[in-house]
């Protein structure tokens, strides 16, 4: 989780009237909702609404979230190549699921369309990596600006809305995660505080910059995703209606070009690029950063039998110094149980380079995932084969 927060105004007690005069039906108060996480046993946050946030008009089945598995029936490696996939829908409705299992879902969304109504995910929390475009994410929490390279957190059940620049195609890869994503444990010290040594800092977390009061009484529909159902709330107000929050749950960004790469006289392990964790996956960031120094370092990584992970890599922009045939927006998986490595030549064409471009976000699970059928759809089947020479 990031550090607490605090925008607008809010009580000086939690749970004490805030006045409001007239106030919603002259009741002459702001309206609490209190965002917990894991039940009431960790973060959360209190805002304050002008109306009561639970005013609802109407409820309606909107239909499923159609994932479509595909049948693998070969342990192998995979290379899909993602970079030409058609544009469609809106940042919510054109997402494309390629890989999931229970914990964590990889779907990439390249919108055709603004979004068309407000959207809330009461499943999972969401982390949208911002390949390309910009805009910003507009909840209760306030306006919240992206970039190019962001990873957008986006906590369980915020409602939001996805607003783009027209100028750029808008191009995602989208994170669905069961479990609450928050930073490794290890980077934090005994007060909380992320501390020095690790790959980024306080200052490299973005909350939402202004807040949005909507004081509109007017209906406003959200679509709530809960795993594949799909529900249609009308609600009797606009929800953006909050003067002020504090605490600890809120949408953020972390930009990876702000990622701090730890580097050595020799290779070091996947672990020193990790930027997120959840209960049953990690999140790591391949970054711009200088190689191995010591004379003789091989300077790509072991080969290596993935034991009790799968193992993928969506490729963001650079050379990728160990692969051969990746392109931007492709993704490998390399799937527990059988080993790889880098690509021939790449050891020796490594020896005389000083530094990497590349950028990469890397996704370990620790259950394996299924691919979906537009995942196959993409997929080079002769890339287990890529290491012969
Ligand atoms: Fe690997």
């Amino acid at each position: 989780m990031p550090a607490y927060l605090k925008m607008g105004s809010i009580p000086r007690k939690r749970h004490i009237a805030m006045r409001a005069e007239p106030g919603y039906r002259n009741e002459g108060i702001y309206y609490e909702e209190v965002v917990t996480t894991a039940g009431f046993g960790r973060a959360y946050s209190i805002a304050y609404h002008l109306r009561p946030p639970t005013r609802v008009r109407k409820v309606e089945a909107a239909g499923t979230f159609r994932i479509d598995l595909a049948e693998v029936p070969a342990l192998r490696h995979h290379h899909l190549k993602s970079g030409a996939m058609k544009p469609q829908g809106d940042p919510i409705t054109g997402r494309v699921p390629l890989m999931l299992n229970a914990d964590v879902a990889l779907l990439r969304c390249r919108p055709a369309q603004p979004q068309a109504e407000l959207y809330r995910n009461a499943a999972a929390d969401e982390i949208l990596f911002v390949h390309k475009g910009q805009g910003t994410l507009s909840t209760m929490f306030g306006v919240l600006p992206f970039k190019p390279f962001d990873y957008i957190v986006i906590p369980h059940c915020t409602t939001y809305r996805l607003d783009y620049d027209g100028a750029t195609q808008l191009d995602l890869l989208v994170v669905e995660s069961s479990n609450n994503v928050t930073l490794p444990p290890r980077y934090l010290n005994p007060d909380g505080q992320i501390r020095l040594g690790a790959p980024y800092s306080e200052r490299d977390f973005h909350g939402p910059r202004e807040p949005l009061v909507v004081d509109r009484e007017q209906d406003v529909t959200v679509l709530i995703k809960d795993g594949t159902r799909l529900t249609r709330y009308t609600l009797a107000q606009h929800p953006f209606d909050v003067v002020g929050w504090d605490g600890f749950v809120y949408p953020y960004t972390f930009n990876a070009d702000d990622f701090e790469p730890i580097t050595g006289t020799i290779h070091q392990p996947p672990p020193i690029h990790q930027t997120f964790e959840a209960t049953g996956y990690v999140l790591c960031t391949f970054a711009p950063r200088m190689l191995d120094t010591h004379p003789e370092a091989i300077k790509v990584p072991y080969a290596h039998s993935n034991v009790q992970a799968d193992e993928v890599l969506y490729y963001v922009r650079g050379k990728f110094g160990s692969r051969r045939g990746v392109e931007e927006a492709s993704f490998t998986l390399h799937p527990r149980g059988i080993p790889h490595g880098p690509h021939p030549g790449t050891i020796v064409a490594s020896r005389q380079v000083t530094r990497t471009d590349e950028l990469a976000v890397m996704v370990d699970t620790v259950r394996p995932l299924a691919l979906t059928r537009r995942a196959t759809d993409l997929d080079d089947p002769n890339y287990p084969y890529s290491w012969l020479e």
